[in-house]
């Protein structure tokens, strides 16, 4: 990878966590050199992520800490450090993670150098910890979310030491800015705004793993962007789990306390970006001014992901959302009337506590009127711990199915629907990649998050060009340049 890692010379921090965090990254340097005389090759590292975009965030962390203290990059799980970083918002991520923990098991038995680390959400789950101790007891660290940003000094420890180290912490308060980070993409990158989350919809483990809703500094953001865009950075994704409700936690008449929209007019001025996406906004603290900053500024995407759950009074009532149906449907009919080019986006949950064909008929109801661009659309699936958890009225699970399978199918009409909308118009796309299946194709993506393919030299990769849409093909286009 050419990309530069930020943040990795003192000169540019000034968190004196972060500074003591470079101090545990030179101590493993001299470890990790003694491994590769002793190997007689470079060791490796691998950095397995589950989730969400900020978990992504998380993990380029993570190795940008890994490639400083000497380790080679690699995508393969039979390194000599793997750690995973694990989501637990569904069932099915845990899952998968003690699925491919299990598996790495079998790379240790032929590397006794090998160590395996695990972190994130999953592990600041009640009993997720005794689990590994009890059924993998190969794993060497495992850590939580919010001592993440330790990982330089609890590495340090892992490879001093051959017992299982074990750091998870309840809460933090604490933010600390300039971690070294190693962007997966050279061109774009997320961009954390506030951590945490603060609504407890009943359904949801995140506020439990991610705890209290921190904002971080507006000039804090900025600067980071600033030095993005130094580094070639042309799309920021401002990342929080509530980005709307953004300085809802600064004390009033603290210098800090900006609102979302406000903040988005700042990151616009900084010279260099050319895109600002943002995820997620919660739709009860949709303002209008967020409305009208979108509207005015090109610069923001013309893509709102905007998770709806359910449609069902009740159900929304239940889920704790704090709107209606009603009230979702007006505010999307009247952000499409005043961003006419935009595109909506939604998460659903199909079979929370309670919801029967007749409140799905709701949910379908919705998708019918707002007619979103797509969906992501899950299962419901009950969290320990959660308040949901407890309801009486769970759903059986061949009545979730069917009804998952009723609603899926109008989303995908839907989003067939409105993207065969911009067939023969010229759009600006910033080019992400070369074609996975045919190399002389680039894949771009347009303001509003759809895929164009289009042929071009991989020279390209970066920039923004001009692109006809020339072919729908169901969720993307086939194009030229202009
Ligand atoms: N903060 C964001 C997203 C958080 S998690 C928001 O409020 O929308 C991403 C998505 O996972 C959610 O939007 C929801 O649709 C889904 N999700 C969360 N908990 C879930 C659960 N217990 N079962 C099924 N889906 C869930
Ligand atoms: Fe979970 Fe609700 Fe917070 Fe989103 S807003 S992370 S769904 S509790
Ligand atoms: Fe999963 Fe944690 Fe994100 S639970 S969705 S990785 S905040």
């Amino acid at each position: 990878m050419s990309i530069n890692i930020l943040n990795s010379q003192r000169n540019d921090i000034k968190d004196d966590e972060s500074l003591k965090q470079l101090g545990f990254i030179e101590l493993a340097k001299k470890k990790v050199a003694a491994l590769e005389k002793e190997l007689g090759r470079k060791p490796t590292a691998c950095v397995v992520t589950f989730g969400c975009q900020m978990n992504a965030r998380d993990s380029e962390k993570l190795l940008a800490t890994l490639k400083l203290a000497g380790y080679e990059e690699v995508e393969t799980e039979d390194a000599d450090f793997v750690i995973y970083n694990t989501c637990t918002v569904r069932d099915n991520a845990d899952q998968r993670v003690y699925g491919r923990l299990g598996q790495c098991s079998n790379h240790k038995k032929n590397n006794p150098h090998m160590k395996i680390a695990i972190c994130g959400c999953l592990m600041q789950e009640p009993g997720a910890v005794e689990k590994i101790q009890k059924s993998y007891r190969f794993v060497d660290l495992i850590f939580g979310t919010h001592n993440i940003y330790k990982f330089a000094e609890l590495l340090n420890s892992c490879l001093d030491s051959d017992r299982m180290i074990i750091d998870i912490w309840k809460e933090t308060d604490r933010i600390v800015e300039d971690l070294p980070v190693l962007r997966k993409y050279a061109f774009k990158s997320g961009v954390n705004i506030m951590f945490g989350c603060d609504n407890y919809c009943t359904y949801c483990i995140v506020p439990y793993v991610r705890g209290r809703e921190r904002s971080r500094s507006p000039k804090d953001i900025v600067r980071e962007i600033e030095k993005l865009a130094a580094d070639g950075v042309k799309e920021v994704m401002l990342l929080g789990q509530n980005v709307n409700s953004y300085g809802f936690d600064f004390k009033d008449g603290d210098s800090d306390k900006i609102s979302f929209a406000k903040l988005l007019e700042m990151v616009c001025e900084v010279e260099g970006i050319e895109r600002v996406r943002f995820m997620t906004p919660h739709p009860k603290d949709f303002s209008d001014d967020v409305i009208d900053v979108i509207a005015g500024n090109p610069k923001i995407a013309r893509h709102i992901h905007l998770p709806l759950q359910a449609g069902n009074n009740e159900v929304l009532r239940r889920m704790n959302r704090k709107y209606t149906k009603e009230q979702f449907i007006d505010l999307a009919l009247k952000i499409r009337e005043r961003i006419p080019d935009v595109a909506i986006t939604t998460d659903i949950i199909v079979g929370f506590p309670g919801e029967g064909e007749a409140e799905v008929d709701d949910t379908i109801d919705v998708i019918k009127k707002v007619q979103f661009d797509n969906a992501f659309t899950f299962i419901y699936s009950k969290r320990a711990g959660t308040p949901a958890a407890k309801f009486e009225d769970q759903v059986p699970e061949e009545e979730v199915k069917k009804n998952f399978d009723k609603l899926l199918k109008v989303v995908q009409d839907t989003a067939r629907d409105q993207a065969s909308k911009h067939q023969g118009k010229v759009e600006t796309v910033l080019v992400e990649s070369v074609n996975e299946q045919d190399e002389s194709l680039l894949t771009g993506r347009m303001s509003n998050n759809t895929l164009v393919h289009f042929k071009g030299e991989k020279d390209l990769i970066g920039e923004m060009v001009r692109v006809s849409l020339d072919e729908c093909h169901g969720f993307y286009y086939m194009g030229s340049r202009v």
